[in-house]
């Protein structure tokens, strides 16, 4: 791989010993995938932020970059934390875990990342152009940057997206490159899919991702979609399969540049919809009804408002989003509402990444694809997958 004489100088340790170490972990990538040079990337955002999911081990290891100087060169946020960072203690989680997740806060801030933790930073100020380079690793979040934005980033690791972070570049290859995000294959919606509620969205992106796999689908037939939904779409689709771009004629920005000719068709039926919101549900009854995965926007948390306005919950209500949005909410009085029915919203975490099976909760309600694909096994839930209507009329005294 080609390297300038700077990029060969941090190789050779003449920027210290972490920028060394860092550098060539992205060297290494790069070579593993035939990039030709490094990039310079504009933002980036880093993964493996919850204590439930860095352990110790984690800890210990970003604790010894920032004590050793690491310092981000690029815009950077991070992904949600194990915890709501102001509220922990009012909703219930553990003292032990939030005392090693302030930790982990710490250790980023010293490496002057920005201490927003969620999985929507294009909501909440981490915004990259059209054709940005750009290192992310939020799933979910890579694709809606590559699919929705029309930025370029790979699916990065926590480690590589901290190393171009520091670095200011990644290596060039794969979704950084033209010829890498052209479809493979075309999904057509038949006539009568139905796509009502943004938990619609997660439900087809569960199924097409579990078709796909990592492939990059085209979508035809598909009706205008907001980008809750897009964002929606794209994260269960990320989850079942490995999915990092998809383009959809008429609406996302690099889909009047493709040329679909000739490749292979899957058709999507209402039934396929029907079978995978049973197949995501295994049982009937919620503990704790959890909205805002991906994280929420100001528009789904005012949905919410207006649902539960002047009405009392009988069972714990989360909604996750990020700190920016929540603020935003307080400001228009949508977490008043909220919480004069029983609800809450919780902000830097989500109900994947929070301990949330040490809290008491066994069974979780939720409206999308991906946190129904994801509770089972990273949280040991059982789990309600419907529309955000059905969860609040089983709830609403
Ligand atoms: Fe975000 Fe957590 Fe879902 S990180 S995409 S809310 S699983």
């Amino acid at each position: 791989m080609y390297l300038t004489k700077e990029e060969e100088g941090m190789l050779a340790g003449e920027q210290g010993d972490v920028i060394e170490r860092l550098f060539r972990l992205l060297v290494r990538l790069g070579d593993i995938y035939g990039a030709d040079r490094m990039i310079p990337i504009g933002s980036a955002q880093v993964a493996g932020v919850s204590y439930k999911s860095l352990g110790m081990p984690g800890l210990e290891f970003l604790e010894d970059y920032a004590r050793q100087g690491a310092r981000v060169r690029v815009l950077t946020f991070l992904n949600p934390a194990g915890m709501d960072l102001e509220n922990w203690k009012e909703l219930g989680f553990p003292d032990e875990f939030a005392k090693m997740q302030t930790r982990v806060m710490d250790a980023f801030r010293k490496m002057r990342i920005i201490i927003t933790s969620t999985c929507t930073p294009y909501l909440a100020g981490n915004l990259p152009r059209y054709r940005e380079h750009i290192a992310w690793s939020e799933s979910s979040a890579v694709s809606f940057s590559n699919s929705v934005i029309g930025a370029r980033t790979n699916r990065e690791g926590g480690p590589s997206a901290l190393a171009a972070a520091v670095c200011g570049v990644t290596p060039n290859y794969g979704l950084h490159l033209d010829e890498k995000r052209t479809p493979d294959l075309v999904v057509r919606l038949g006539k009568d899919v139905k796509l009502e509620f943004n938990s619609d969205f997660g439900a087809l992106g569960y199924y097409v991702g579990r078709q796909v796999k990592n492939k990059i689908p085209y979508f035809t037939d598909m009706k205008s979609a907001n980008t809750d939904r897009l964002k929606a779409l794209g994260a269960a689709m990320a989850a079942s399969g490995a999915v990092a771009l998809y383009h959809i004629e008429g609406q996302t920005p690099e889909a009047q540049l493709m040329d679909t000719t000739g490749l292979e068709e899957i058709d999507v039926s209402q039934k396929d919809i029907d079978e995978t919101y049973a197949e995501l549900s295994t049982t009937r009854e919620p503990d704790i009804i959890i909205f805002g995965c991906p994280h929420a926007s100001l528009r789904e948390i005012a949905a919410l408002a207006d649902k539960v306005e002047g009405k009392k919950l009988k069972k714990p209500v989360w909604i996750c989003t990020s700190r920016m949005m929540k603020e935003a909410a307080t400001r228009m009085g949508f977490t008043r509402t909220i919480e004069d029915a029983g609800g809450y919203i919780v902000a830097d975490t989500c109900m994947v990444v929070s301990p949330i099976e040490d809290m008491g909760y066994k069974t979780t309600g939720v409206n999308s694809g991906k946190a129904a694909n994801y509770l089972p096994g990273f949280c040991k839930q059982e789990v309600v997958f419907t529309n955000i209507d059905k969860l609040l009329e089983a709830s609403l005294e």
